[in-house]
């Protein structure tokens, strides 16, 4: 008898790199392998590899090329946007979400440590910032707000807009890591009132290890990394091209995914039908923004028959025993045992913070591998159950 293959359902962690992304990068290891600094055709050929994929990326999304400097990841660009702009005005108050990603968190951290009153702006049930503290966090002196654009683990989206533009009549600078929302909804990032964002490109079929940080060419930007003034002496270090390639590749997979489904991701109906049909298992509930959510995300929290929270990490083993790759809560935080920070930063009793469960869709799924979902999700809460007594 055929084995099935197992369930790709991890994508917020890391997605598996489309055939388009792989080529793109054969092509670029083989035809512009040199380095894009040598004054030679070998060398020519690899700079224009790499300024076509900055190209691209910038015309997917929206912005003059000239913004883009690409780094390693999401964990650099964070890093780079909040220590890189904060070394540039005078110390005050930098405001983080309570559910930021840990790379903004560690950002920030560095920052109280050289001086800097370090805020954290309170979310709701559903891990929205509360917006009735806006005025309050804006007021000197704060100097730079950072906020999670769509959230890993809950999948909440944040009001973007309204913070930003509250932020430029505030005088202050905004930062919002998109890891997540990239490839997922349209971001005509030129429009926006953000200063700077985070990107990576792992998340969206592309390569691991190359980012993006997007900054407004007006704003003083200190270099996080020194060297041989690559990235317009904002990020040394010889340019990775062939990963470079791969992210274009993937940008413009998501750019034509998100057209034919006439701006939105296809994957939300389906999402929306999974979620139905989880929902209705015992024990079930949804965590997060149900209306504000990132589209191929869902997120329970998980308790037995008679109320009792089920711990995450065996429930995502007992799926994997039945062919799923799922996660509980992000990746970043799966070996933690006390439970998830962003269940607690939403109000969830310490018991029930160990009990979520994410599940996170890409394009690699049909429907009928979806519908194969609620009877093995339910199978495996029973047996969890079963194991606990
Ligand atoms: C919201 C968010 N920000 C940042 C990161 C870090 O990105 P990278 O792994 O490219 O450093 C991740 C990855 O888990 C993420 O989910």
């Amino acid at each position: 008898m055929a084995v099935e293959p197992p369930l790709y359902l991890d994508a917020c962690a890391a997605a598996p790199p489309a055939e388009p992304v792989l080529a793109a990068m054969v092509g670029a290891y083989q035809g512009a392998w040199a380095n894009p600094s040598s004054l030679h055709g070998f060398g020519f050929a690899a700079a224009d590899s790499l300024e076509r994929s900055r190209q691209a990326i910038a015309t997917a999304l929206g912005f003059p090329a000239g913004w883009l400097t690409f780094c390693s990841g999401g964990t650099e660009a964070s890093h780079a946007a909040l220590l890189g702009a904060a070394s540039q005005v005078p110390k005050g108050r930098v405001v983080i979400s309570a559910v930021e990603h840990p790379a903004v968190q560690a950002a920030a951290r560095q920052l109280e440590a050289q001086g800097w009153e370090l805020a954290i702006w309170p979310v709701d049930g559903v891990g929205r910032v509360d917006l009735a503290w806006l005025d309050r966090l804006l007021a000197p002196p704060t100097r730079l707000v950072s906020v999670l654009w769509g959230q890993s683990e809950v999948g909440t989206l944040q009001p973007i807009e309204t913070i930003g533009a509250a932020c430029r009549r505030a005088g202050v600078l905004f930062h919002s890591d998109a890891v997540q929302v990239l490839g997922h909804q349209p971001l005509a990032i030129a429009t926006l009132p953000v200063d700077l964002l985070t990107f990576t490109a792992h998340k969206i079929q592309g390569p691991r290890g190359i980012g993006a940080l997007v900054a407004r060419p007006e704003l003083p930007l200190g270099a996080i990394i020194g060297g041989g003034g690559q990235e317009a002496g904002r990020r040394g270090g010889t340019e990775a091209v062939a990963l470079a390639a791969g992210f274009a590749a993937a940008i413009q997979l998501a750019q034509v995914r998100l057209q034919d489904g006439g701006g939105h991701d296809p994957l939300e109906p389906e999402r929306d039908r999974l979620l139905t049909a989880l929902e209705s298992l015992d024990g079930v509930t949804v965590s997060g923004c149900r209306q504000r959510r990132l589209p191929h995300h869902l997120s329970l929290v998980l308790t037995s028959a008679s109320g009792t929270p089920l711990p995450g990490r065996q429930v995502v083993s007992a799926l994997w025993q039945r062919g799923l790759a799922v996660s509980s809560g992000t990746a970043c935080a799966s070996g933690r045992a006390s439970g998830s920070p962003v269940l607690r930063a939403m109000g969830y009793a310490p018991e029930l913070a160990g009990s979520g469960l994410r599940l996170s869709l890409g394009p690699w799924l049909t429907p009928s591998q979806l519908d194969s979902l609620p009877d093995r999700v339910s199978a495996a809460l029973a047996a969890v159950q079963a194991d606990l007594g």
